[in-house]
């Protein structure tokens, strides 16, 4: 058998344990992986204890207390702390989710472990390197297409056409279920991830969209739709509670049928 060892600077190792809050007595542990390129140190794990009795319910309540009362070094990405942004995606408790709708509640044995969203580049503490993600979606231009003259006031669309978007336009955009994906972790470069083919499947099944067929071509590839080998990794992960596998079998379907 194969025997794959770390590069020594990569192995994640034992932090700093930071002081408990003067005072505190109803505390919450949080683990959080740490990792500054400029420190040349490998990545570790740093201990801090939050006081629940001074901070919001929810996992990134805490991050925000951490940074704010303990260590302002502690780097991570929110915005809108409301499940809308996406910003603030991370593995939390082994799980790929949004540290503003996670509960520090639901983590069990009161311990909060945080690590940024797996296989990705990592550019300090909790931040991936979204560079590649945000490329691939660009990549399937996610814009109305047409080639009619745009209509003087706007583009209508059926109501059960509209329906047909619900569970789609959801997305956020997180790449919690990306991240997730054992087919995105060994092929990200080729392979589109189940985030951008949902994506892709919101704009083919618009009916106001004019560019079907160039869209399916521009899928048409080995790698970038067909390395989707429904684990359902993604759709467990989506914490919007959108169905990516799905949508990806839906654009696989549409390209059976066209060849029919
Ligand atoms: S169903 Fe497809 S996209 Fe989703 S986790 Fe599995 S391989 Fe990845
Ligand atoms: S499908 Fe869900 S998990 Fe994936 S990017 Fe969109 S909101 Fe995030
Ligand atoms: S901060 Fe916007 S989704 Fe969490």
């Amino acid at each position: 058998m194969v025997q794959l060892t770390l590069p020594r600077n990569s192995q994640v190792t034992e932090g700093k344990v930071w002081d408990k809050p003067d005072g505190a007595t109803n505390l919450t542990e949080y683990r959080i992986y740490r990792w500054n390129p400029d420190e040349g140190r490998n990545p570790h794990v740093d201990t801090y204890y939050v006081d629940r009795d001074d901070c919001g319910p929810m996992v990134l309540d805490g991050l925000i207390y951490i940074k704010n009362k303990i260590d302002p070094t502690l780097t991570f990405r929110r915005s809108c702390r409301e499940g809308i942004c996406g910003s603030c995606a991370m593995n939390i408790d082994g799980t790929n989710t949004l540290a503003c709708t996670k509960g520090m509640d639901e983590v069990a044995g009161n311990v909060v472990k945080i690590y940024p969203l797996p296989h990705m580049p990592v550019v300090k503490d909790l931040v991936p390197d979204l560079t590649r993600f945000y490329a691939q979606h660009r990549s399937i231009e996610p814009w109305l297409k047409t080639t009619t003259p745009a209509p003087e006031k706007e583009w209508l669309q059926s109501h059960e056409d509209r329906v047909k978007l619900d569970g789609l336009y959801e997305c956020i955009l997180c790449a919690c279920c990306s991240t997730s994906c054992p087919s995105y972790w060994w092929n990200g470069d080729r392979y589109l991830g189940p985030a951008i083919l949902l994506q892709a499947y919101r704009w083919l099944i618009d009916s106001r969209d004019e560019a079907t067929g160039e869209r399916l071509d521009n899928l048409e590839d080995p790698f970038r739709l067909y390395r989707c080998h429904t684990i359902m990794n993604c759709s467990q992960a989506c914490p919007k509670g959108l169905n990516p596998a799905k949508a990806i079998a839906e654009i696989k379907k549409m390209m059976v049928e066209r060849r029919v």
